[in-house]
């Protein structure tokens, strides 16, 4: 297990994050013998832990892989943090909490890890990027949804947050308002030529490391690819490319 406060610590440092949506452990293992730790982060979220529990992030960590525990944790403060201390007890590498939870939750958080021999990356969700302007505005935030990013994220880093997760077309601006340490995980990456599926602006690997992102979550170009490590190995190649 890797043990990492900031992104970039480790040794080979993986930029792909592949988000494991499956409902089916053999479609899951056929994918994971497929890959290597050194090529690659693991994402578990909400459908895969709720179905299958801490074990299979164990057995992905026993594995060798770094995983990003993907559950978005919102409460009290002391639920919260007593979840991501049993996040960091299982060993994941990076968890999140909304920072809609706000500042007591988020520092409790970082103080509750603070005791822990391993501290995961610990990442706040500012705004769903599902949510479209009007919704941002109905649930009651003022302001434009870039507004509500902005303000979040630096409540974010007040707060003790290692980085936030958000879109790569959000990335430029969070990384000049944070600073380039503050660590920006973005999903709806796309490679060239590949199927958008339900992501509605997508941004190619290479712009979303260019416009600041540290991690890229991508999940169907790889996982429903008939040769994923194959396309995993063309991302990571461009991405070499442009180092
Ligand atoms: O298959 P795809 O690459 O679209 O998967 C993206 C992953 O990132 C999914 O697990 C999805 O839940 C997650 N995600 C997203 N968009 C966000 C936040 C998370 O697609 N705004």
């Amino acid at each position: 297990m890797s043990s990492m406060l900031s992104p970039g610590d480790k040794a080979a440092d993986p930029k792909v994050i592949v988000a494991l949506d499956f409902d089916h452990l053999s479609a899951l293992d056929a994918l994971i013998d497929q890959l290597e730790p050194g090529s690659c982060r693991l994402k578990v979220g909400k459908e895969l832990f709720t179905t299958f529990g801490p074990p299979v992030v164990e057995r992905l960590i026993q594995k060798g892989f770094d995983v990003f525990l993907d559950l978005k944790f919102h409460d009290i403060p002391n639920t919260t943090a007593q979840a991501v201390r049993a996040a960091a007890r299982m060993g994941v590498w990076m968890v999140n909490v909304h920072a809609s939870g706000g500042r007591a939750m988020m520092s409790r958080c970082r103080e509750v890890l603070a005791g822990e021999s391993y501290q995961p990356l610990l990442i706040a969700v500012t705004v769903l990027t599902s949510l479209s302007a009007s919704e941002v505005s109905e649930i009651g935030y003022p302001g434009t949804p870039d507004d509500v990013v902005s303000h979040l994220a630096r409540l974010a880093q007040d707060s003790g947050m290692d980085g936030v997760v958000c879109s790569a077309r959000e990335a430029e601006r969070l990384k000049a308002e944070r600073g380039a340490r503050f660590c920006l995980v973005t999903p709806g990456i796309r490679p060239v030529g590949s199927a958008t599926n339900d992501q509605v602006r997508v941004v190619t690997p290479v712009d979303a490391l260019r416009q600041g992102s540290h991690y890229l979550v991508i999940g169907r170009p790889i996982t429903q690819s008939k040769e994923p490590a194959a396309v995993l190995a063309e991302i990571n190649r461009q991405i070499q490319l442009m180092c």
